[in-house]
């Protein structure tokens, strides 16, 4: 670092960048099932939610039909009450836990789980249709079909996860965060009687070092949160009322209100009806206003909230540099501040969690180690308000992990290694759609 590169490391370089969107494209068609993306095989084996809505950003680049599949597959999976579910159980398969035996949850058309996960999806479909390539009339079909699917999720987190209409919205378990071992999640799920979960066997850990997974005592409380659900037949009215775990995260927050404003543009282009798009506004205006309630001053920075004991989250984590990409611009001087300062504790943006905490571990998943897809995300918010200088450095430090360990799961921010599953779909598209 720090040293100008010579014009030969430059050819090098370019010619590592090249071969990569090779492999890249390489990792979709192996985890290609047809009409859906697994994460990875084994480790992940069927179809996940936000996986897939950035895997489609994927395989646009080369096979636009395909990307259109991959989400409408995921949405082929909602429920009658909106929901579309974190994982869609298209196959048998053995090597994961829990299976949907386990989740008991049969609302939908397909075998699922029982909860939602970050809402990304509006946002990739009208990049599909609106983005630089989009815009052909079979877009548009394919764009207009999935809006009133999108509409519906998004009205359904609205009315399932924000009952009391705060305008931020909740999770009901860890895994609805996509940032499943996050630091955030501790106290909260510390709750949780996993007394009843009884035996049983990870999978994970036998595909990937246990080193780098949740701890046993998580997943006893993923269960014990699962086995609370089922027991409900997943109704959305006694989770609120009763789940043990109850957070405001500001991830999916952020995430939503982008879906919303992406949605209101993709209704705006299709010509949708005056009153379907009044209340696409009205529910980001309920989310301006909400979205200030996470801001912790002592910590400088958004950060979930307990909405059971109503505790904040002591420290940052990287959702909260999504507030720009959320459109949400009054902290931006604060949070760029922020970013600033973690810089210094270490050499690659952005690690999921803040590195000055006593909890940051480099290679524990969503405890310190860096996502290609976070940082799309907020390097895309950043770019969004004039925050180029950070945006870019967000994108080359991206760019340099891929560079140095190729499309694992995640990234260790300390020295680059690869963190968790290998050969991942996401990590590839973000590659295709963003950096290559
Ligand atoms: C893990 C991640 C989650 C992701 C899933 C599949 O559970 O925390 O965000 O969707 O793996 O890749």
């Amino acid at each position: 670092m720090g040293r100008h590169m010579s014009s030969d490391e430059h050819v090098d370089v370019d010619d590592r960048i090249a071969a990569l969107a090779q492999r890249a494209k390489q990792v979709l068609e192996d985890n290609d099932r047809g009409s859906y993306t697994v994460p990875t095989a084994k480790l992940y084996p069927f179809q996940w939610n936000w996986d897939s809505a950035f895997v489609a950003l994927g395989w646009a680049q080369f096979d636009r039909e395909r990307a259109w599949l991959e989400v409408e597959t995921l949405l082929s999976a909602q429920w009658p009450s909106g929901m579309v579910p974190h994982i869609v159980f298209w196959a048998e398969q053995d090597t994961y836990f829990p299976g949907p035996d386990v989740w008991r949850a049969d609302n939908g058309p397909h075998p699922s789980s029982g909860i939602s996960q970050p809402p990304v999806l509006a946002s990739v479909i009208t990049q599909l249709a609106l983005g630089d390539s989009g815009e052909s009339e079979t877009d548009r079909a394919k764009a207009d079909a999935a809006f009133d699917s999108l509409n519906r999720w998004h009205q359904w987190w609205h009315t399932a996860r924000d009952p009391k209409d705060l305008g931020v919205m909740a999770i009901s378990h860890p895994w609805e965060s996509g940032r499943d071992n996050l630091p955030d999640w501790d106290i909260p799920a510390a709750a949780i009687d996993a007394s009843g979960v009884g035996h049983y066997e990870r999978r994970d850990t036998k595909l990937v070092d246990a080193s780098m997974r949740p701890h046993k005592h998580d997943y006893d409380r993923y269960l014990a949160l699962v086995k609370f659900g089922a027991d409900q037949g997943w109704d959305d009215a006694a989770i609120a009322a009763g789940n043990e775990f109850w957070v405001v995260d500001p991830g999916v927050t952020a995430i939503l209100l982008r879906a919303e404003r992406d949605l209101l543009r993709l209704g705006q282009w299709l010509g949708r009806d005056v009153d379907e798009l009044a209340s696409v506004s009205g529910r980001i205006e309920r989310m301006e206003g909400g979205y200030d309630r996470m801001w912790n001053a002592a910590a400088g920075s958004y950060t979930s909230i307990d909405l059971r004991s109503g505790e904040y989250a002591t420290a940052g984590t990287s959702a909260s540099f999504l507030a720009a990409y959320a459109g949400i611009t009054e902290r931006t001087s604060e949070l760029v501040d922020e970013l600033a300062s973690w810089s210094e504790h270490c050499p690659f943006l952005v690690p999921s969690f803040d590195p000055r905490d006593s909890r940051f571990e480099p290679n524990r998943y969503w405890r310190g180690p860096v996502w290609a897809m976070v940082n799309y995300m907020i390097s895309t918010g950043l770019a969004d308000v004039g925050e180029g200088e950070w945006a870019d450095r967000i994108r080359v430090s991206t760019r340099d992990l891929v560079l140095e360990s190729g499309f694992p799961e995640s990234f260790s921010p300390t020295t680059a290694e690869s963190v968790g599953g290998l050969h991942f779909a996401w990590t590839a598209a973000i590659w295709l759609a963003w950096l290559s």
